[in-house]
């Protein structure tokens, strides 16, 4: 399917992934258990976004607070990364899927961060959808970084301050150039950010589905789809005439 355009056109979705462990507890597994059944989920959620012509996908797949969980877990989502990449790599580039990351990636352990700089390398000149695994990344410290970057740049004279504006700053978030989400989904019921995409999310639609992301299917997108094109967006302006 074509990607549509207009107001109500869905080009960006972003989601967080919450309820792993809870899953697998709830099944009397270890919590691990549950990071590893979210692989279907990723993989639906990835062919039907191109089959609905959705452009840019962001998956929130570690936050820069998830170190704080028992190293054993840690370690267990960073080998699940690389395991993900080999896993899939072949069928996402033959689907023309661009493979992007964001967050501080240079903090991310030796193999996983390899595999990972591969696939993005791999998968750079397609043209299909772009998936962006947001990894070891936090809307404040994105913010943060960025806040860096542009004061080096004016220290070195090679920007004004005074020409720093919202531009400006998306501009040196870490993917400049992908639009804000039109959507963001938490599964599990948890309704807070938690941390993500706090600047791009100011306008986007949000959404809380009860459901626990391993049992996240296509039917959940769905009814996101719907959902999202039941609302209203205004960007503080007015509902257009005649539905005021
Ligand atoms: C989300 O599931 C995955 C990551 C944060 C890496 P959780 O592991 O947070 O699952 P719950 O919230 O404990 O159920
Ligand atoms: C947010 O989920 C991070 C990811 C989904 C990667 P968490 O489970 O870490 O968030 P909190 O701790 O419930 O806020
Ligand atoms: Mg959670």
């Amino acid at each position: 399917m074509k990607s549509e355009s207009g107001p109500r056109a869905l080009r960006s979705i972003a989601i967080i992934m919450d309820g792993n462990g809870r899953w697998a507890r709830g099944r009397g597994l270890r919590r691990v258990e549950g990071h590893r059944a979210a692989e279907t989920s990723i993989r639906e959620s990835v062919k039907w976004c191109g089959e609905k012509g959705v452009e840019w996908l962001t998956l929130f797949a570690f936050s820069t607070e998830n170190w704080s969980r028992p190293r054993s877990e840690v370690s267990f989502i960073m080998r699940l990364l690389s395991g993900f990449i080999q896993r899939n790599i072949d069928e996402l580039d033959e689907e023309r899927v661009k493979l992007l990351a964001m967050g501080r990636l240079a903090a991310l352990p030796e193999g996983p961060g390899d595999d990972l700089r591969r696939a993005i390398g791999r998968t750079a000149g397609n043209d299909g959808l772009r998936l962006v695994l947001a990894l070891n990344y936090g809307g404040r410290a994105e913010i943060a970084d960025a806040a860096g970057k542009l004061a080096s740049e004016a220290a070195q004279g090679r920007l004004d301050p005074a020409a720093i504006d919202e531009e400006a700053v998306s501009a040196a978030l870490y993917l400049p150039g992908m639009p804000d989400p039109d959507l963001v989904i938490r599964t599990s019921g948890e309704q807070r950010f938690s941390n993500f995409m706090l600047w791009q999310a100011a306008y986007s639609e949000l959404y809380f589905p009860e459901v626990l992301w391993p049992d996240f299917r296509r039917e959940h997108l769905d009814q996101a789809l719907e959902v999202y094109r039941s609302r209203q967006r205004r960007f503080g302006g007015l509902a257009p005439a005649g539905t005021r």
